[in-house]
């Protein structure tokens, strides 16, 4: 039997990711901290092994690999959203470098043929022009925030040990994903929040948001966890991929559509602590080199990722 390791497997994307891997038969293992929520992952329980592991530590890092040996690993832990990089940019660029480092370090000093998946940004992208559009790989990076950097440090650290030590490393640039469990602080997952909150009486019927005139590509989450199975099954070592659904809305036409579910009478207001000091405009993919290696195309209509979304947040 395969196994597999998760970094981050509490985490939204890597909770998903870990009920995939089991219907596929594959064992799972995951890192956890001390401070991790279960609440994610209770579900699965009984079918993986949870291990505790500060992935910023190189000798907590180096005992588990050593230990466990993993066929795959799909690193999702990080810091992951980009408002926090702003206000302490050191501790992202750390966590998110460092932990993968450590990962890397130790699968070569193991000499292991380890299949590395790592979670790269479309926010990589950063500034993007009119003429630039959908983006491919091969556009120049202009990153604009903290994050975005953590993000091409990884990124190309994935090209630097593959080159470098011939490690087994693809690097998956996903533009924004969403659906079941996305954390309430993400753009999508916070106005329905705030709209089931406001349908449960619970807050006045006012939704509060942030700058609506950002452009998003969105993939739903199970979308996004078959791309980086198959990343590992088809994927080239040392070749990045941008995983998108090829279309774009505003932030505006993404709340309407979550208004439109509803019957309530909403008030929408600008809260300025809500805008970033630079905005990246226009996030729309091309995935046509993944499609070209792997076969997949997103499955998952986003009007369904949106509306599971905001029933996840009306079952509370
Ligand atoms: N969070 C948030 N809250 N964003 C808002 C709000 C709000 O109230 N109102 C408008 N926005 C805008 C943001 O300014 C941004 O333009 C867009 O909504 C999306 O914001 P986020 O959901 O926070 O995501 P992100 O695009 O910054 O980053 C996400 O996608 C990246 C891939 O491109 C994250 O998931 C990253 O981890 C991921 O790498």
């Amino acid at each position: 039997m395969a196994k597999a390791l998760i970094t981050g497997i509490s985490g939204f994307v890597g909770s998903h990711m870990a009920e995939f891997l089991l219907k596929k038969n594959i064992e799972v293992v995951g890192t956890i901290r001390h401070r991790s929520r279960m609440n994610h992952i209770e579900h699965l329980l009984q079918d993986i092994r949870l291990i505790e592991c500060e992935l910023r530590d190189p000798f907590s890092v180096e005992s588990l690999i050593g230990e466990e040996k993993p066929d795959y690993i799909f690193h999702l832990a990080a810091q992951s959203f980009v408002p926090t990089s702003w206000n302490s940019p050191i501790d992202t660029i750390h966590n998110n470098v460092a932990g993968q480092v450590n990962i890397f370090e130790a699968v070569r000093r193991f000499q292991l043929d380890t299949r590395i998946q790592i979670a790269c940004s479309s926010e990589e992208y950063g500034q993007v022009e009119p003429d630039e559009v959908p983006i491919r790989e091969d556009n120049p990076l202009r990153p604009l925030s903290p994050y975005a950097i953590s993000k091409m440090a990884q990124d190309y650290l994935g090209y630097q040990y593959y080159k470098s030590f011939g490690l087994h490393v693809v690097r998956t640039r996903t533009f924004n994903h969403t659906g079941p469990r996305r954390g309430e602080n993400f753009v999508t997952s916070n106005f329905a929040k705030q709209i089931a909150d406001i349908e449960k009486g619970k807050r006045a019927p006012i939704i509060y948001v942030g700058n609506l005139e950002a452009k998003r590509d969105f993939t739903d989450v199970r979308d996004v966890v078959r791309a980086y199975w198959l990343a590992l099954q088809n994927g080239e070592p040392g070749e990045c991929y941008n995983i998108a659904s090829g279309s774009c809305c505003t932030i505006k036409e993404m709340l309407e559509l979550l208004l439109s579910y509803s019957n309530v009478q909403i008030e929408i207001k600008e809260d300025p602590t809500r805008l970033r000091p630079s905005d990246v405009e226009i996030l729309l993919g091309d995935y046509s080199r993944f499609h070209q290696t792997t076969g997949w195309t997103p499955e998952i209509p986003f009007e369904k990722t949106m509306l599971d979304l905001l029933n996840y947040w009306r079952s509370f």
